[in-house]
């Protein structure tokens, strides 16, 4: 048995932000932030809940697969930046969707985690134990930025989206690798909400993002190709038998450097850096959205999906579309 992505969906908050417009808050320029990432603009949340924007990415997705939400087994959200630490996305997405038979929880490994709830999906699907599963990836970054750290807040941005896996005989997921590497957990940190009870001198300071980019930038270009290859192989497919890669939107440089790495042309991976900048758990699921839109996806086509990020931590998968 097989899990199928038979439905993508997406959704972005409505507010534009371009590097221009950063540049009149703070020492950037558009120059800088193109040249050195390949982003242009940015979607930040003012109005918008990450609940709302996954809830509508989902009923997207569940619309093209035709799946009703009461007919899903399992709710799967890959998040770090959830709109409540209790309820999870998973739960809130469950009440907003009516998706009463479902078991729902969150998983959080980054901007791997849509990879590694996906590939969660897919273990629950081989196993006999579910049907259909939605899966999630989104993320509001832009409330644990640090606003006045310029070398952070102008590489994220916040959105949703989200893929409905069933079960399928012919087609579908068709290897996975997954790793992590916790004694580099620091480069690529934000604290949690510190101790406070009565027994402790609180500090007040808000936690943030923070990143040691070149370290991040290093383990990328290594990591993402080996994984890829390892998946491939798994497969016992080649670089040769993809007809996209559908890879995490960090750095314009991390894929083409990836490209270079594989021998394969940069018309294969796509990108919407330019207009999204990196949505950590929402990349993956966005992108594949937005090519399955624009009509680049074909029945039987082979698919290789791979993030990386905080942890750190890396995943890839090989599919059959
Ligand atoms: O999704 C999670 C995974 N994350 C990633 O994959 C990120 C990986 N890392 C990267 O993409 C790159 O390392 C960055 C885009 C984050 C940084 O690019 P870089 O080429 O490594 O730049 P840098 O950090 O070495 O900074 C170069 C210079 C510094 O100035 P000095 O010390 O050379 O004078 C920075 O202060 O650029 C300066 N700088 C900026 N200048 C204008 C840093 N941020 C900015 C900025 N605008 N926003």
């Amino acid at each position: 048995m097989k899990s199928r992505i038979c439905g993508t969906g997406s959704m972005l908050p409505n507010r534009v932000v371009t590097n221009d417009d950063l540049s009149k808050i703070m020492d950037t320029s558009d120059e800088w932030i193109r040249s050195r990432t390949g982003i242009c603009s940015r979607h930040l949340a003012v109005e918008e809940s990450l609940t709302e924007l996954a809830a509508q990415a989902s009923r997207k997705a569940l619309e093209e697969a035709g799946v009703k939400p009461e007919e899903l087994d399992m709710i799967l959200a890959a998040t770090l930046s959830a709109d409540k630490l209790l309820p999870c996305l998973s739960c809130e997405l469950q009440r907003e969707l009516g998706a009463v038979n479902a078991v729902a929880f969150d998983i959080n490994a980054a901007c791997s985690g849509f990879m590694f709830a996906l590939q969660t999906a897919d273990m629950y699907i081989k196993s006999g134990q579910c049907q259909r599963i939605l899966v999630v990836g989104g993320e509001i970054l832009s409330k644990l930025m640090d606003w006045n750290d310029r070398s952070t807040c102008v590489l994220f941005g916040d959105g949703a989206g989200a893929a409905v896996v069933r079960a399928d005989e012919e087609y579908g997921i068709l290897s996975s690798v997954q790793g992590s590497d916790g004694a580099k957990g620091d480069a690529l940190l934000c604290e949690g909400r510190r101790n406070n009870n009565p027994y402790v001198s609180n500090s007040t300071d808000l936690p943030y993002v923070s990143m040691n980019g070149q370290e991040v930038y290093k383990f990328a270009v290594r990591t993402v190709p080996k994984a890829i290859l390892e998946a491939l192989q798994k497969a016992d497919l080649t670089v040769e038998d993809v007809d996209l890669f559908v890879l995490h939107q960090a750095n314009i440089r991390i894929i083409e450097s990836v490209s270079k790495r594989l021998k394969v042309p940069m018309e294969k991976f796509p990108s919407n850096l330019e207009e999204c900048g990196n949505i950590s758990a929402g990349s993956v699921p966005i992108l594949l959205d937005y090519v399955n839109q624009r009509g680049m996806l074909h029945k039987g086509d082979k698919i290789v999906l791979a993030g990386f990020g905080a942890g750190l931590t890396w995943g890839a998968s090989v599919l059959t579309w």
